[in-house]
């Protein structure tokens, strides 16, 4: 079975271990609806539920997007977890031992390296944030954080540290605890000595800032000079426990605030991020010195219904904050933004106007995409509010750039509203702009269908881009029985065994044949009927799609031989009926020819096939 290196066993225990509503509960609110329970698709946006949860199957299915499968998919979608990582995850959740006796000899070496390093990690963190409260060299340090309104609860919380200015202080304290240092370099801890002998500490003289990934291990630093200087930070470069580009700084602390009010606040600067939680701000996260990527996107939009941006108030920070809305935005995300005044960044404005103004000036008073993008505009276009009936040429390019982002919004009413302030603003009637905006839609259309998936969504109201197959009433007779039969076998395995028989892999759509084949492959050590079992087997994101769909069918017809006979036949005949209509173009190509002899025998040939049809 295609588990990877994981025995099914431990499968097993964790799916035993895990009820799907429990699992799923934790990210989607849930109400019930009959048999199952329904909610809002945390992986695609959409205003009415679709995303339904059968606890009798232990699977869920989104009949929006198609996403699909048991808890452990769940785990590695909403979490962006690999299938192994995820096992572990819910394993370790429920206390079973994960230990995999069988793992290739290469896979456990990394997996050793690894361990050592998180424990490296959390060892320099230790020490770095005890050599900052304790050591003589710390003060400097110390005073440094606290003239910057850092406090002691603060230090502690976020276990910021101090790396001495010596070579060795953290070479000294690693290696005395048996850690390599060919593999703490690797790591990103120590550097090579220039003369190739032995190992120097990475940082020296910085304020140690450790960075925990979504599990709350240490993973990484970002090392500030205390003085001017270049780089003013360091950071940790990547290695095999530290990928920028997907790690969210303090991701793992706002957590359960996330959860709670579903907005995360995204900064751009780790102090930020701190100074924010301190105001009161426990939803917030940071990007370290790199642009947004769509894994950080997608991590959000996973946690959180809506973002809202809090970037530097300068030309560079709301520069950023424009490209981060598209990133956000592309993901499906509900996106604001905080703007902050006078070129601040959020920590200049908390310690200059205290938390208080912070929150209800700035976080809460955060604006709606739109509204930003277009203020964006206007400041680069260098719009002249007061010239009448928008002469400058300036007016009216920020005019034209603000037709393109208001035709993007999908509800109508939204669109109004802005087109109103732009009407009044410059002074031309509502009309007229409703016409151009009419041609700019016509214009985005051709190049996107708007549905509901990329535009700006927090104001979505459309969910008309089903993704899903078509009703089973639409779909040809042999491909609804081939999922209906596919149902039974999931909960019956005596079907299973005499489909096996009768038709093997004769299946004609080819996920269905391929469905077929991993159901025989499930039941051959002679399991029983467990429809999140078999998902788990599969490992494959059409796949569990598809079998998460087929298994909502109902199949509670139970066992009629009569019924599984014909869903059989049907499927059978499928390609009979296909080479005879191909025969019979053929035919009709020879009339056309005159070759009498040549429509004869194909005449003979569909005969002789009729006959075999019959005979199923
Ligand atoms: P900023 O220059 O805005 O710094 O960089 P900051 O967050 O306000 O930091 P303080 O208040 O001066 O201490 C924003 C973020 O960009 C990254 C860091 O993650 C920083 O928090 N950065 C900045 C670097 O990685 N390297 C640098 O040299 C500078
Ligand atoms: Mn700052």
């Amino acid at each position: 079975m295609n588990y990877g290196n994981i025995p099914d066993t431990l499968i097993d225990a964790v799916l035993k271990q895990h009820d799907i509503v429990d699992v799923v509960s934790k990210y989607v609110h849930l109400s019930k609806q009959g048999k199952n329970l329904v909610g809002l698709c945390p992986f695609h946006s959409e205003k009415s539920p679709s995303f339904t949860v059968t606890p009798m199957k232990q699977i869920y299915h989104c009949f929006g997007c198609g996403a699909g499968g048991n808890s452990i998919k769940f785990i590695m979608e909403v979490e962006g977890y690999s299938f192994p990582e995820a096992v572990r995850q819910l394993a370790e959740d429920a206390n079973i031992p994960f230990d995999w006796d069988d793992t290739p000899k290469e896979q456990t070496e990394q997996q050793k390296e690894k361990a050592e390093l998180y424990k490296a990690y959390e060892w320099s963190a230790k020490w770095y944030h005890y050599l900052l409260r304790n050591s003589e060299h710390g003060k400097p340090a110390m005073e440094y954080l606290r003239l910057r309104g850092f406090t002691d609860k603060l230090i502690d919380l976020y276990q910021i540290g101090y790396a001495p200015p010596m070579w060795d202080t953290l070479v000294q304290f690693l290696v005395k605890r048996e850690l390599d240092p060919v593999l703490m370099e690797k790591g990103g801890l120590f550097s090579e000595r220039k003369s190739g002998t032995g190992h120097v500490d990475l940082f020296r003289d910085r304020i140690m800032f450790p960075i925990w990934d979504a599990k709350g291990r240490v993973v990484a630093f970002g090392g500030r000079l205390m003085g001017d200087g270049q780089p003013k930070y360091m950071n940790t470069p990547e290695t095999m426990l530290f990928n920028k580009s997907k790690i969210l700084y303090n991701f793992h602390h706002a957590r359960a605030s996330i959860r709670k009010t579903q907005t995360i606040v995204l900064f751009e600067g780790y102090v930020d991020a701190i100074k924010a939680w301190d105001a009161g701000v426990l939803n917030g996260v940071a990007t370290m010195g790199t642009a947004l990527t769509e894994a950080h996107a997608k991590l959000m939009k996973n946690n959180a219904e809506q973002v809202i941006l809090c970037y530097d108030g300068d030309q560079a920070g709301q520069a950023a904050a424009h490209k981060s809305l598209a990133i956000l935005e592309s993901v499906g995300c509900k996106t604001s933004v905080a703007i902050i005044p006078n070129l601040m960044d959020p920590d200049d404005y908390i310690s200059t106007y205290g938390p208080h103004q912070f929150n209800t000036e700035i976080i809460q008073a955060a604006v709606p995409s739109t509204k930003f993008k277009l203020l964006y505009l206007e400041r680069n276009h260098m719009v002249q509010r007061d010239v009448i009936n928008g002469e400058d040429e300036g007016n009216l390019r920020y005019i034209h750039s603000a037709l393109k982002v208001i035709a993007e919004l999908a509800s109508p009413t939204e669109r109004e509203h802005y087109l109103k302030s732009l009407s009044n603003d410059f002074h031309y009637s509502l009309d007229v702009l409703k016409q151009d905006l009419h041609a700019v839609r016509k214009d985005l259309q051709k190049v996107k269908p708007i549905g509901d998936n990329n535009d700006n969504s927090w104001n979505n109201v459309m969910n008309n881009r089903r993704v899903v197959e078509a009703a089973p009433s639409l779909l040809p007779a042999y491909h609804n029985a081939e999922r209906n039969l596919l149902a039974i076998m999931m909960n019956f395995r005596e079907v299973s065994d005499y489909v096996q028989q009768k038709l093997g892999d004769q299946f004609n759509v080819e996920v269905h044949a391929a469905l077929a084949a991993y159901l025989y492959a499930y039941y051959s050590p002679g399991r029983e009927p467990d429809v999140s079992r078999y998902i788990a087997t599969l490992q494959n994101s059409k796949l569990e799609s598809a079998a998460s769909y087929i298994s909502m069918i109902d199949s509670k017809q139970g066992i009629n031989s009569q019924v599984i006979d014909d869903y059989i036949r049907e499927i059978k005949k499928y390609p009979f009926q296909m080479t005879i209509n191909q025969k019979k173009e053929e035919i009709m190509r020879a009339e056309r020819l005159g070759d009498v002899l040549q429509a004869t025998n194909i005449a003979t040939e569909i005969i002789a096939l009729e006959k075999q049809m019959k005979l199923m």
